[in-house]
């Protein structure tokens, strides 16, 4: 049994889009869109998850993951605690197990995790309380799970249904948890043609596997798609010399304003952030008129809302 579902098949953790049925992603969407609303709104709180706490685990370093969480979190009115791990015990050798029975016995209600080593978060789920929540915020190369829901609620938002589409991801598919996720997720969603572009060096073994087209040659890859999702190249991720040079990425895999004209006309630009730019997205498109990445950010809020709510059965489906 997929450990993120329950015996009703609802959402219990949120670890991965791997694997997950079209009708849960979708209602993931459907929700994020009705907290849309609340977020307009001048006062931005519903009562969902009033008198549950929230802790925000980050043993790696995040700046809008973290703060979009706390934000989606304290308009479900529930209690956050951000926890620095880096700062704390498990620089003094604590186990993260015994970090979780620590935490637990302060009676939290959902862990919200990020960690430098894939599987952290299967691991704190497999071990976690019955009634506790686990919500992976990016593990190691692995998934980043909430950031590709975002992702597919903005790409609903400008283009509606998935099966037309094409979209390309471009860039440091290797140690991208953001594309695994995002290709799984387009996938279960249905999307049409989902092509990644990138240098064979940051591309996985055998990444066709995972239902994608491959392109070496952006010019080519680009041509007609409907979606661009740029990526960061992640060099503190990169053990050895995987790129001649960050000007010459640029000029084989960097996105200009001429290469957003070989995709359609109204297709839209996005990157998870942060973005280098003039490494892998110029300035000038990143800012531009096509650009959605301020949009992505925003929408975090509403989509985390959905998945915590969800996964706490808070929505009222589950009462
Ligand atoms: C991504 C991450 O941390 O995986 N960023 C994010 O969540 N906004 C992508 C990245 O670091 O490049």
């Amino acid at each position: 049994m997929n450990l993120q579902l329950d015996e009703h098949g609802r959402l219990r953790h949120f670890l991965s889009t791997e694997g997950l049925p079209r009708e849960l992603l979708t209602q993931i969407l459907d929700t994020a869109e009705s907290f849309s609303g609340v977020i307009g709104k001048s006062v931005k709180k519903v009562p969902l998850l009033r008198g549950r706490t929230v802790m925000n685990l980050f043993f790696e370093a995040s700046t809008r993951t973290r703060t979009t969480f706390e934000l989606a979190a304290k308009r479900l009115s529930a209690d956050v605690i951000n926890m620095d791990i880096s700062t704390s015990s498990a620089v003094k050798g604590e186990s993260l197990l015994d970090t979780l029975r620590n935490l637990e016995a302060m009676q939290c209600d959902m862990f919200v995790v990020r960690h430098g080593d894939s599987g952290a978060a299967h691991f704190i789920a497999r071990h976690a309380l019955p009634g506790v929540s686990v919500i992976n915020a990016g593990d190691g190369r692995h998934a980043h799970p909430t950031q590709a829901m975002l992702d597919m609620f903005t790409i609903r938002r400008h283009k509606g249904e998935f099966e037309p589409l094409r979209i390309a991801i471009v860039g440091d598919i290797l140690h991208s948890r953001v594309a695994r996720s995002q290709i799984h997720a387009l996938n279960g969603l249905g999307a049409g043609e989902v092509r990644v572009i990138a240098p064979r060096t940051l591309l996985p073994r055998q990444v066709e596997d995972l239902g994608v087209h491959v392109y070496y040659d952006i010019d080519q890859g680009l041509r007609d798609v409907d979606v661009i999702i740029m990526l960061r190249l992640q060099k503190e991720r990169m053990a050895g010399a995987l790129l001649p040079s960050e000007s010459e990425y640029f000029r084989r895999y960097g996105l200009s304003a001429e290469r957003v004209a070989l995709a359609k006309p109204d297709a839209i630009v996005m990157h998870p952030g942060p973005t280098n730019r003039g490494v892998e997205i110029e300035a000038g498109v990143a800012d531009g008129p096509q650009s959605v990445i301020l949009e992505q950010v925003t929408n975090g809020i509403a989509v985390r809302m959905a998945v915590m709510s969800l996964a706490m059965g808070a929505t009222g489906e589950r009462a």
